[in-house]
Parts: C-alpha cells; sequence; structure tokens
C-alpha cells in the first residue's frame, strides 16, 4: 500500500483577498481556486493530498507548521514538501523561517512562490528571509508559480 503523504500550501496575510487585491498585481485567481487546482495536480499522484492553511497571523502559521512538524517527525502523517508563500511575513518573519527550517533540516522539499515579481516592486519586498532555506524562489508567475512548484514536489516524490 501506498503511504499517505501531505503537501502543505502555506498562505499568509492579505492572500485570502486574491481576486479582490490589487488585480493589476496579484490577478485575478482567487486562492480557493489556486488550491482547487492544486488539489487536482496532486490527484495525479497515488497516495498524495494537499493541506492548505491561511492566516494573517504569524503565530498561526508558526502553529500550523509546528503541529504538521510534530506529526511528521513522528511519522503519523508524513509531509512531501511545502509551498509557502508568507506573503509580507517573508520579509520580517524570523519565526516562520525557523519552523520551515525544522522540515528542510530533514531534507523536505520547501519552494518559495510569490504571485507577483517582488524585485521589479519596493526594495523592501527584495529580501525574504525564507529564501536562503528554499530549494527554490519563483517570484513573478502569478497562479503559475504555484503549479510549478507543485510540479517540483510530485517530481521529488517519483525520485
Ligand atoms: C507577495 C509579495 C509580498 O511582498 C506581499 O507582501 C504579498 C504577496 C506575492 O505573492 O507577490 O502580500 O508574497
Amino acid at each position: 500500500m501506498t503511504k499517505q503523504k501531505t503537501v502543505l500550501v502555506v498562505n499568509g496575510p492579505n492572500l485570502q483577498m486574491l481576486g479582490l487585491r490589487q488585480v493589476e498585481i496579484y490577478g485575478k485567481t482567487t486562492l480557493s481556486e489556486i488550491i482547487a487546482s492544486l488539489a487536482e495536480q496532486a490527484q495525479g499522484q497515488p497516495g498524495l493530498q494537499v493541506a492548505d492553511f491561511q492566516s494573517n497571523s504569524e503565530g498561526q502559521i508558526v502553529d500550523f507548521l509546528n503541529e504538521r512538524f510534530t506529526r511528521h517527525h513522528q511519522k503519523t502523517a508524513l509531509v512531501a514538501g511545502l509551498v509557502v508563500n508568507a506573503a509580507s511575513l517573508s520579509h520580517t518573519s524570523i519565526a516562520i523561517r525557523d519552523a520551515i527550517e525544522m522540515y528542510t533540516q530533514e531534507s523536505v522539499p520547501f519552494v518559495e512562490v510569490h504571485l507577483s515579481n517582488v524585485f521589479r516592486r519596493e526594495q523592501f519586498r527584495h529580501h525574504s528571509h525564507l529564501s536562503a532555506l528554499a530549494d527554490a524562489v519563483i517570484t513573478g508567475l502569478g497562479p503559475l508559480g504555484y503549479k510549478a512548484a507543485m510540479s517540483f514536489i510530485l517530481a521529488k516524490q517519483e525520485g
């Protein structure tokens, strides 16, 4: 029997507003549409599922990552990979960075995603505390960035 594994898709502040929020930057696709397309993508791989979490609160994101990590570590619910758009918290949160590092230390693939090209925007968006931990950073591809991240994680399961 294939062992069940989960891809965690974590989104930070204001991303629940996608579709309404600055559509010229972030586009019209909603977060639920993004998550639905990832769940569909994962269906192609037996034993793989998607768990998504969005919060405007740094602490809740850390709690979610910690709770899932505990189960991963205990081998009661294995994590196949992390797709994280921590939004503004990418630029400020060492706590989220530290929560992700527990996974990367156990070689769980991690892709950092930004819908917009952060390097074409304000200087304060150019640095992310998460990037140095990431296997890949995808910035500026819009919703396609999440799909690319998922494809990378799916490919890692095979190899
Ligand atoms: C973002 C870029 C961040 O700078 C910003 O604070 C966001 C979204 C993106 O997806 O492009 O909220 O992560």
